[in-house]
């Protein structure tokens, strides 16, 4: 596997290629990541990744500083799966001067559920992921479904600018007891780890109440889900029942018709706060 940081160095040695398959990460990589890596592999050759804390989706008050970074493990991990070039560019590389040129998300997409509680951060993701695809002109990207509505934003993003990149979803890979895996989930005590799992059980316990009986008020069903993981110590930000289409909410039709839906949540743990989704 090549490391490589500067761009220059990335085109040159992926010039003339064109199934390029890309997984861009943050690094402090987990099975969640190498299944991305496995998926990638099944829709083009070869295979970059990317690893690139990226300042620009962070708000001022995040974990830019604290972020975990594990580099020397995650290129051993890239290097099992047979990734071909690790693209792991420095903050002077990717942004030698200050990135004033941004993508803006629809604010109806890009301001709600994660963008409501973290302003500037889709704005700070597709412009990563922008100059990323710029950077390796892959012929499919490769994102995972535990960011649901990342994926839906770049998907769009990718749709309207007619970048010649698919994008491909790969479902969430979780532990046993059904945590969905996380690069944050190494702030958790022992404590926090063992009721973590408490978020995905909460969202299959919506998911079931709207499968059993689609007139049931979900307003209140996402009320008292927030409220049973507030009563059990978590600080939730929002529990929500969504349209998979444009993840706006549902009205009493869409439900009536079957509308596929999905059901978003996060909520924080201690210091430590988790995402988690599952489709209705
Ligand atoms: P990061 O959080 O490192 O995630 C990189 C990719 O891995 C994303 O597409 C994410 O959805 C996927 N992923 C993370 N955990 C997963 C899991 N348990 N199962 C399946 N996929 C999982 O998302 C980012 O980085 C950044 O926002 C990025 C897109 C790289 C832009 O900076």
């Amino acid at each position: 596997m090549k490391i490589i940081s500067s761009i220059e160095e990335l085109r040159d040695q992926l010039r003339g290629q064109l199934r390029t398959a890309f997984v861009p990460t943050m690094g402090n990589l987990h099975e969640g990541h190498l299944s991305l890596m496995r998926l990638a592999h099944r829709h083009g050759d070869p295979v970059v990744a990317s690893i690139f804390v990226n300042r620009l989706q962070f708000g001022p008050n995040e974990d830019f500083d604290k972020y975990p970074r594990s580099f020397e493990a995650d290129v051993e991990k890239l290097e099992k799966e047979g990734v071909y070039v690790l693209f792991a560019p420095t903050e002077r590389d990717l942004y030698p001067e200050p990135q004033e040129y941004r993508i803006r998300p629809p604010d109806d997409l890009g301001n709600i559920l994660e963008g409501e509680f973290r302003p500037g951060f889709f704005s700070g993701v597709t412009t990563v992921v922008m100059k990323l695809f710029s950077c390796v002109q892959p012929r499919v990207a490769v994102f995972g479904k535990k960011d649901y509505q990342q994926l839906m934003i770049v998907r769009n993003m990718a749709r309207q600018f007619a970048l010649p990149t698919d994008i491909i979803a790969a479902e969430t890979y979780r532990a046993e007891d059904g945590l969905a895996l996380s690069s944050r989930n190494s702030y958790l005590s022992v404590q926090e780890r063992l009721e973590a799992p408490m978020l995905f059980k909460t969202l299959n316990g919506v998911a079931e109440a709207v499968r059993n009986d689609r007139r049931i008020d979900i307003h209140t069903l996402e009320q008292q889900a927030m409220s049973q993981l507030s009563a059990r110590g978590w600080k939730p930000d929002y529990v929500s029942i969504r349209k998979r289409i444009d993840l706006q909410p549902p009205s009493s039709d869409d439900l009536a018709r079957n509308e596929p839906l999905v059901v978003l949540a996060a909520a924080k743990l201690g210091i430590t706060r988790l995402i988690d989704n599952l489709e209705i």
